[in-house]
């Protein structure tokens, strides 16, 4: 095992829009579409799929959605013994639309997520010590998360943490971040710099650095990504393609760095292969649907590369 992850577990109800209504106003969609999602899962799926092993930490609710997204980790083959099931609550939802853009909106109803508890972390504290890296988002308690990252900066483990979705951070939880992977929302949000353009970019991560994270990997969708680290900044662009959905394709690309920079320790080939991932994952519907093997992105990364 190298990689744990965690995190929330969803299922993801995603209709497609031409138009998303305004208050008060009715528009039809597509057939609803049922997949596996929430930021957690994705992140261990993605993992596993780009063949690293993962198991992960997380809760959901005693309904059949909760059965099946733990049976989804499984045949990933991610592990699950640290996925409990909560009696008499509901699985993490997450209802979500598309746009003509394939740009999504997504309002997750948390359910079990929300239960999942420092001590449920404690619990599973070998699989964090034992592990090389830890992959966290925040679609569970912060004080989880807090527990979590404080266990695997305590045995030497690689911390990531995708601000995602968007909430304020205390500085004692980002000092334990070895890598910080906000997309421009959340960057924004945490550094308080507006971002318009690559320079503002590069400032508001120059001020998360100054929060306390080693390193800050700010995604920036279509224009890829920027990488700062101490006086170090460095803009990788994205690999251009047709987007048609974008659920999950930032849970990818955090993935895809953990495993390639477990692998190599080489931070310009561990994005650059992110970025592979994040692209790929971009061009297809769903989340965990959307997630690339290992093979489609050698074979991907080859005819781009020569
Ligand atoms: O990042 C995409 C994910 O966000 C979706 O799968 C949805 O479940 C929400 O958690």
């Amino acid at each position: 095992m190298s990689i744990v992850v965690v995190g929330s577990l969803n299922m993801d109800l995603t209709v497609s829009v031409r138009e998303r209504p305004r208050t008060g106003e009715t528009v039809l969609a597509s057939d609803v579409r049922y997949a596996g999602g929430g930021k957690g899962a994705n992140q261990a799926i993605a993992a596993a799929r780009l063949g690293a092993g993962v198991d992960m930490v997380g809760k959901v609710g005693d309904d059949p959605f909760g059965a099946t997204l733990i049976r989804n980790l499984g045949a990933d083959g991610v592990g699950t013994a640290g996925v409990k099931v909560e009696p008499g609550v509901s699985s993490g939802v997450a209802f979500i639309t598309i746009d003509a853009a394939g740009e999504n909106q997504i309002i997750v109803s948390p359910g079990a997520n929300a239960r999942l508890t420092p001590e449920d972390v404690r619990a599973h504290a070998e699989l964090i010590s034992g592990a090389r890296v830890l992959l966290l988002q925040l679609e569970i308690p912060l004080a989880t998360v807090q527990a979590a990252a404080e266990l695997a900066h305590k045995h030497g483990v690689t911390v990531i943490l995708d601000p995602a979705p968007a909430q304020p951070l205390p500085e004692e939880l980002l000092r334990l971040v070895d890598f910080l992977t906000p997309n421009e929302h959340e960057a924004a949000g945490l550094s308080g710099q507006p971002i318009t353009d690559l320079k503002s970019a590069r400032l508001a991560a120059a001020k998360l650095l100054s929060r306390g994270p080693r390193h800050v990997l700010l995604k920036l969708g279509e224009r890829g990504v920027i990488y700062a680290s101490g006086n170090r900044f460095e803009h990788l662009p994205a690999f251009p393609v047709q987007a048609v959905d974008t659920t999950a394709a930032g849970d990818a690309f955090g993935a895809a760095f953990a495993v390639a920079w477990l692998e190599e320790g080489d931070i310009y080939r561990a994005l650059t292969f992110a970025n592979a991932v994040g692209a790929l994952a971009v061009t297809r519907p769903g989340a965990q649907p959307s997630l690339p093997y290992r093979k489609e992105v050698e074979m991907f990364l080859a005819a781009r590369q020569g």
